[in-house]
């Protein structure tokens, strides 16, 4: 079948997978990488009285591969008091000494891979790729943000004065942060936002999504083992609307850095704008309605396999994901034909084999709000192609992936957040209407361009809005460093994940005056 993974870029150093006898070890090592995992509140002098709960496999729901407590009202105040406590000495322990802890941090996380990629495989539905490629983005912002911290917080910046003065800008961690995270990068996301606010001097509440709390809280002991002091990373798993939504109303609360849905951000900038206390910070990363615009002058073959990995990698559950193809007239017929024939070969099931190229989606919410969608595309749409699914996907919550050509984008409302692909024609004269109309979805978060013609490719970056425009390639599996990730718009308040303006969001400056 073919390899729709973005993993054979080689964004982490550490991780040794030359070959695919490393990954067959590998594959083995992560299927029997099977523990009752748990989670619970990671709260200094707290009583965890909350019932359990299981956590199944996304792939076979029968099998249940954990359990967790949730923190009630109680814990959540335990753990604002501790941060509020810890943050002042954390923020005076040198910015070189916080980037040694996240670095050992990532040397922990290589050395352990085959029991996050499981985790990964098991609470998240992640493929074996998939949860290669999440292990190794997770390292990649330890060690990207523990350099940044070096740099941009090892020493106070000079600045110039008159004779007898000395001027100096200083970086310090605002307070307590918030870090609110979703399922679909449960290890990299996660870890991403918590390092960062942690190198910038923070002290962190960390809560995770709900259908991810097994590898949110393994994550957080592997901080803890590193050096982070527990009072200072705190993990409170809890629902959002609960355990999220008091920790933004909470006064002690410096700033909130978010990813997941448009509506979720509002609802936490709204919490945050009410709160009778200081003004707080959000950075929110979230949705996408990501176009994908090809012209005749592409190359069918690569574009259909680069738009099937767009669409269809991490089954479509990726915020980058393409969502939408307009393919030029000319070319539009063949490219389809191809597309189906390609989606044909797919192989859809257990996660666990390195056959499988597309695992289940998260949950029953998310394979109802496909499976209703799929319902509205079939009197509104023409379907191109659904994939088989074959019987290993009986007891999971799978949904073969599916392609459908609209006459227009205004017939998507919304992100349809899985793998959906959705091919809208053009012709040659409408290109800028084309760029009008996803712009005009208000969301800015990727696009992908096939276009040989350097003309067409420049016309459409300098007036699409969006976050990272990615030419004649996929548009997913940004690598931290090299592509900083986020949007604009409804996709994004930035700075960018993964890029250099990121860690000073989570500091406030203060000027120091001397006269000397
Ligand atoms: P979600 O908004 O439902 O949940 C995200 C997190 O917010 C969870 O931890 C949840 O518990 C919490 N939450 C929910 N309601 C809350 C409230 N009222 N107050 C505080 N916290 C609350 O999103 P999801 O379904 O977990 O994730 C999928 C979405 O995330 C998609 O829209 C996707 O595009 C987006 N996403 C964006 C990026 C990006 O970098 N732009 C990356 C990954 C995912
Ligand atoms: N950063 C992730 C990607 O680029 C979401 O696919």
């Amino acid at each position: 079948s073919p390899s729709i993974s973005t993993s054979d870029r080689n964004n982490s150093m550490g991780a040794n997978l030359a070959n695919d006898n490393d990954l067959r070890v590998l594959a083995e090592q992560v299927n029997a990488a099977v523990k009752p995992w748990r989670a619970a509140p990671l709260v200094p002098g707290a009583v965890i009285a909350s019932a359990a709960q299981d956590v199944s496999n996304p792939a076979d729901r029968r099998q249940i591969v954990g359990q967790w407590q949730p923190a009630d009202s109680a814990v959540v105040d335990k753990a604002l008091q501790n941060a509020v406590n810890a943050q002042p000495a954390w923020d005076r322990t040198p910015a070189a000494s916080r980037a040694a802890i996240l670095e050992h941090a990532a040397t922990l996380l290589e050395q352990r891979m085959p029991e996050y990629i499981a985790l990964c495989v098991k609470e998240a539905g992640k493929t074996l790729p998939d949860g290669v490629a999440e292990v190794r983005e997770a390292v990649d912002f330890l060690r990207y943000y523990a350099a940044q911290a070096r740099a941009q917080f090892g020493a106070a910046e000079k600045l110039p004065g008159p004779t007898g003065e000395s001027n100096e800008l200083q970086l310090h961690g605002r307070g307590v942060f918030v870090c609110i995270s979703p399922w679909n990068f449960p290890l990299a996301i996660f870890l991403g936002q918590v390092s960062a606010a942690l190198a910038a001097g923070n002290s962190v509440i960390a809560k995770p999504a709900e259908q991810t709390n097994l590898i949110g809280h393994a994550a957080v002991k592997l901080l803890h083992e590193a050096g982070i002091p527990e009072g200072v990373l705190q993990f409170l798993p809890g629902d959002g609307a609960t355990v999220g939504a008091a920790l933004t109303r909470d006064p002690r609360v410096a700033g909130v850095a978010f990813t997941g849905s448009t509506d979720t951000a509002r609802a936490i900038n709204r919490a945050l704008a009410a709160r009778d206390a200081a003004i707080g910070v959000l950075i929110a990363e979230t949705g996408g309605q990501n176009a994908f615009i090809a012209d005749s002058s592409a190359l069918p073959e690569q574009l259909v396999k680069d738009a099937i990995g767009s669409a269809f990698t991490s089954a479509g559950q990726r915020c980058s994901a393409a969502r939408v193809l307009f393919v030029q007239d000319d070319i539009a017929d063949k490219v389809m034909t191809m597309l189906a024939g390609a989606m044909d070969e797919l192989v859809i099931g257990d996660p666990g084999l390195l056959s499988t190229d597309v695992g289940p989606v998260i949950d029953a919410d998310a394979l109802k709000m496909l499976e209703d969608h799929a319902a509205r595309m079939a009197s509104e749409a023409r379907l191109i192609k659904q994939a088989p699914i074959g019987e290993a996907a009986a007891h999971g919550t799978f949904f073969a992936p599916r392609a459908w050509e609209l006459k227009s984008l205004d017939q998507l409302q919304k992100e349809i957040f899985g793998p959906a692909l959705h091919v809208v024609r053009w012709k040659a004269d409408q290109l800028d209407q084309v760029i009008d109309a996803i712009n005009a979805t208000g969301y800015g978060l990727t696009l992908g361009v096939h276009s040989r013609i350097d003309e067409t490719v420049d016309r459409i970056a300098a007036r699409v809005k969006v976050g990272n425009v990615y030419v004649n390639r996929n548009q997913i599996g940004a690598v931290v460093g090299v592509q900083p990730f986020g949007g604009q718009g409804l996709s994004g308040t930035g700075p960018k994940a993964g890029g250099p303006h990121y860690l000073p969001r989570f500091a406030t400056e203060k000027t120091v005056t001397v006269n000397t």
